[in-house]
């Protein structure tokens, strides 16, 4: 499923990068300024010109292609995000067509009905941003909040803290709710704190891939804030696609997600979905909306009017297209249970191996797993040593002293998880921590195993596609 730009492991494989013999890389080489060795090259990027110089600034010296940067080996991406991407995913980036031609408005509509399927909506208004998901934190803030609304962040860790200040910068007086202890946020505080501050806004993570903590109790504040009259704000980044998010039967306001986590698509392109009720107050807004890039409004020209707002970045979308089409055709349930399987197996590795896990089970993030490093362990070796001698890439912390192990989309993949528990287990090894690596690999096995036999039965009931109206 993966190969092509992807290898089957996942990653960029070194026979798909240019190579210095093809036509291709040879009229980049000949062309490019660092292929150059004319007389402009030799004045170098002009660095050091005099204020005033008439002198031109020459193109910079020592540009390498592509080749010559990309690892030959490639590496498993295995950490937070991005993630492998499948070579059809791959294949639709490399694609550039009319932005406002009849095939672009085929596939804005189609992207929208497989999104309505994977947020599970069937009334949201669904947009495309061209921009990382904190585009679509901050669309969704922005265009939701106004100046001297009051906002109840709930904070569990980074990207949750991140939308309480993008919150505050659109002017909101924001009350933090601070969890501490890497734990999911308790309905009862929500309450209390809904009901001390009546928010107009709630934002709220679902799954905080900073410290890996999960807030699973999300369907009963979803229900609290809406007995309240509060719009709530779901970062749904890195799960979207990895665990159940029902926004319709949840009442969510706004969904955001990313496209390099869960979808396994490229980064640079993300989605938000709006509920009728939010979409409804960004048409009454009192205050103007300062963003132009940013205005919902505005970008619904493009998403349903066919008509122009920014150049989309087409590829990106198309990429998007073929990563939501994997989705549709795996499935919901499926996926949620493979993504299951998968990390419930690794984690039984870690623990096999004789490592910690950084979240207790209850508050547990699936999707990205936190590993306590042992004692005396530096983080950067341990990844040092994972890339170079096994190419496999998995992401340190936010200043915690945790590594963390990605289970989005690709990842979560038998071939992906046993390769990358035997990296960090003999890593570890290599770097002086005493382990059971062997247990460690045979606990994952058996789990997986296991998991194997349960899976059919325990798939969850989604909103099917059919169901989903154009
Ligand atoms: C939960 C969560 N929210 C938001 C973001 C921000 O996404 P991006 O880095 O694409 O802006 C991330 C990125 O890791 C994330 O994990």
């Amino acid at each position: 499923m993966t190969t092509g730009i992807n290898s089957p492991a996942g990653v960029i494989s070194p026979a798909d990068t240019i190579s210095a013999k093809s036509p291709g890389a040879n009229s980049l080489g000949a062309n490019s300024p660092g292929a150059n060795k004319g007389p402009c090259a030799s004045k170098g990027s002009g660095a050091n010109k005099e204020p005033g110089s008439t002198e031109d600034i020459g193109p910079p010296i020592g540009i390498s292609p592509l080749d010559g940067l990309l690892p030959e080996e490639p590496l498993l991406m295995m950490g937070a995000g991005p993630v492998p991407i499948p070579a059809r995913v791959a294949a639709a980036n490399s694609i550039v067509i009319n932005h406002l031609g009849s095939t672009m408005s085929q596939i804005v509509e189609q992207v929208k009905r497989m999104s309505s399927y994977v947020f599970q909506s069937e009334h949201a208004r669904i947009l495309g941003v061209a921009g990382p998901g904190s585009a679509a934190m901050e669309m969704a803030v922005v265009n939701l909040v106004e100046p001297g609304d009051v906002v109840l962040s709930v904070c569990n860790g980074y990207f949750s803290n991140r939308l309480a200040e993008m919150s505050e910068r659109a002017g909101a007086d924001v009350i933090r709710l601070q969890v501490s202890g890497e734990q999911a946020v308790s309905v009862e505080d929500v309450k209390v704190h809904i009901e001390t501050h009546r928010p107009r806004v709630l934002t709220i993570v679902q799954g905080e891939t900073s410290n890996t903590v999960c807030n699973h109790t999300l369907p009963e504040i979803c229900r609290l804030a809406r007995e309240h009259d509060c719009l709530i704000i779901v970062d749904a980044v890195c799960t979207l696609s990895t665990m159940p998010l029902e926004m319709d039967a949840w009442g969510i306001d706004a969904v955001i997600t990313g496209g390099q986590k869960g979808l396994s698509s490229i980064p640079g392109v993300s989605l938000i979905a709006f509920s009728p009720r939010a979409w409804q107050s960004t048409l009454e807004r009192k205050t103007p909306m300062r963003h132009w890039c940013l205005d919902a409004q505005l970008a619904n020209r493009f998403w349903y009017g066919k008509s122009y707002h920014y150049t989309a970045p087409v590829s990106g979308v198309l990429a998007l297209h073929e990563a939501l089409r994997l989705v549709c055709n795996e499935t919901l349930p499926k996926r949620f249970a493979r993504h299951l399987r998968s990390s419930k197996a690794l984690q039984a590795g870690i623990e096999g191996m004789g490592l910690t896990l950084s979240v207790a089970e209850a508050h547990r993030l699936n999707s990205v797993v936190g590993i306590n490093l042992p004692s005396g362990l530096e983080s950067a070796a341990l990844l040092d040593h994972m890339s170079s001698v096994y190419r496999v890439e998995i992401s340190g912390s936010f200043g915690t002293d945790i590594v963390r192990i990605g289970q989005m989309g690709e990842q979560s993949r038998a071939h992906n998880i046993f390769r990358t528990l035997h990296a960090l287990g003999s890593s570890m090894q290599s770097l002086g921590v005493s382990l059971d690596v062997p247990s460690g690999m045979s606990a994952l096995e058996s789990t997986i195993g296991a998991f194997k036999h349960t899976a059919d039965t325990a798939l969850s009931p989604v909103m099917p596609i059919t169901q989903i109206s154009a």
